[in-house]
C-alpha cells in the first residue's frame, strides 16, 4: 500500500516531520511516498528543514518553484497527475493550507484517490487570503478529516461532514516542537547582538501585510517605535525582502536576518519577551512555550491560540500596538493553557488511523 504525503512549503515540512517520525516508530501496513512540490526551493526555506528535522530526501520532487497563484497550482496539478498515472497511491495525504495542499487534493480526487486532509476544518472566514480558499476547496473534496481542535470539528460538522470521517488527533506542528525541545540552537548572532533574553521576535510575510511598500513601511515604523529601544529580531521571508529593500532608513532597533533554520528560530522565540507576527503556526508554538504573542491580522483560523493561548489579535492596521508591546516588555500577559491533544502524540494517532482506514 502506498500513501502519498505531500509537502511544498516551510510550515508543511514541520508538520510532515511528525508523521515521518511516527511512521518510523509504529508498525503500519503502508509505505510513505514523500512528494515535494518545490513550492519552496531555497535552502533556507526547504533543505535545512529536511536536514534538521530528520526528514528523508523526497521520493519525488516536482520542482515547480515560484509563479503566480494559478500558474503554481496548475503546474503542481499537471506534474502530480503524471506521477499518479504511472503509479497510483492508495491514499493522498495533504497537510495545512498552502497552494501545494489544494493542488494535490484536487488532482488526487479527480483520479479517484481518497484524500486525507491534516489540519482540516480551520477557517478564518477571510476569502482575501489565498490560504482560506485553499482550506475551503481542500475540505470540500477530502474523504477524511484530521483536526487540531474542537473548533475545527464544529466547523466541519456545521458543513455537514459525516462525524465518522472526522478524527480529532491534535497538532503535528506541536509534536515536532516537543521532539526538538532539547535540540534548539543558539543562533551565532545571539551574543554579538547582545540579545540576552531581552528582545522581541518579528515575522511578517502575508501578502496583505508586505506587498504594499507604503503600508509595510508604516507598519515597520509603528512596531519599532512602539518597542522604543528594545531590539527586534526580524528573520526576513523572501517575499518580505523585496519590500524591505525599498525602505531607505531602517530603524536601528530592527535587526534583520535571513530566514532562520527551525532549531534557531524556536530558540529565539522561546527566549524572547514576545513575538509579533502574521503567521498562524507561530501563534501555536508561542502558546505552547507560554510566550506572549501579538498577531497583526483582523482574524485567525486558530481561535484556540486566543481563547486558551498567549495570542492577542490586534488587527491588520494596529492602533493599539504600543499598549500591547508595553505589556509584553513588562511581562504582564495572560497565562496560556495548552489546547487538548497538543501532547506530542498526534503523529502516532494519525499513523494508526491511516492504517485502519487502509484496512477497511
Ligand atoms: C507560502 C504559503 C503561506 C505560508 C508560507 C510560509 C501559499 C498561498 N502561501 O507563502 O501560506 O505561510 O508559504 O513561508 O501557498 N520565494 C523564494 N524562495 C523560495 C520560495 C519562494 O525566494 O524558496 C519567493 C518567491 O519570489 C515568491 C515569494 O517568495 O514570489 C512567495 O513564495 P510563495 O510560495 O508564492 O508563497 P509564500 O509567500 O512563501
Amino acid at each position: 500500500m502506498i500513501v502519498d504525503i505531500i509537502a511544498g512549503t516551510r510550515p508543511n515540512f514541520v508538520k510532515i516531520a511528525s508523521l515521518i517520525n511516527a511512521k518510523r516508530k509504529y508498525r503500519a501496513n503502508f509505505q510513505i511516498r514523500l512528494i515535494h512540490t518545490g513550492q519552496h526551493y531555497d535552502n533556507k526555506l526547504s533543505d535545512v528543514f529536511f536536514k534538521e528535522l530528520g526528514i528523508p530526501l523526497p521520493d519525488i520532487n516536482l520542482n515547480v518553484g515560484s509563479s503566480s497563484q494559478a500558474s503554481q497550482v496548475g503546474q503542481i496539478m499537471i506534474k502530480y497527475e503524471e506521477v499518479v498515472l504511472k503509479n497510483p497511491p492508495n491514499l493522498c495525504v495533504v497537510v495545512g493550507d498552502v497552494n501545494s495542499t489544494m493542488a494535490f487534493a484536487i488532482t488526487a480526487k479527480k483520479m479517484n484517490i481518497p484524500v486525507v486532509h491534516i489540519e482540516a476544518g480551520i477557517r478564518s472566514n477571510d476569502l482575501s487570503m489565498p490560504e482560506e480558499i485553499n482550506r475551503i476547496v481542500t475540505d470540500s473534496i477530502s474523504d477524511y478529516f484530521f483536526t487540531t481542535t474542537k473548533f475545527a470539528n464544529e466547523n466541519l460538522s456545521n458543513l455537514g461532514v459525516n462525524e465518522n470521517k472526522i478524527f480529532f488527533v491534535g497538532n503535528t506542528m506541536i509534536d515536532t516542537l516537543y521532539n526538538n525541545l532539547n535540540n534548539f540552537k543558539k543562533p551565532s548572532f545571539y551574543d554579538d547582538y547582545d540579545l540576552n533574553n531581552n528582545f522581541l521576535v518579528l515575522t511578517m510575510h502575508r501578502p496583505a501585510n508586505v506587498d504594499s511598500i507604503v503600508d509595510f513601511e508604516k507598519r515597520i515604523k509603528e512596531i519599532t517605535s512602539s518597542a522604543k529601544h528594545l531590539k527586534i529580531l526580524f528573520p526576513v521571508h523572501p517575499r518580505t525582502k523585496k519590500s524591505l529593500e525599498s525602505i531607505v532608513d531602517l530603524p536601528e532597533n530592527l535587526l534583520c536576518v535571513e530566514p532562520l533554520p527551525y532549531l534557531e528560530f524556536n530558540y529565539l522565540v522561546k527566549n524572547s519577551l514576545g513575538v509579533i507576527t502574521d503567521s498562524g503556526g507561530i501563534t501555536e508554538e508561542a502558546t505552547v512555550f507560554g510566550v506572549p504573542c501579538i498577531t497583526m491580522r483582523d482574524n485567525t483560523e486558530r481561535p484556540e491560540t486566543v481563547e486558551y493561548g498567549t495570542n492577542i489579535l490586534v488587527g491588520s492596521t494596529p492602533t493599539n500596538l504600543s499598549k500591547y508591546i508595553d505589556k509584553m516588555i513588562a511581562k504582564n500577559w495572560k497565562k496560556a493553557k495548552i489546547p487538548e491533544k497538543w501532547d506530542g502524540k498526534t503523529g502516532k494517532r494519525i499513523i494508526k488511523t491511516l492504517d485502519r482506514i487502509l484496512k477497511n
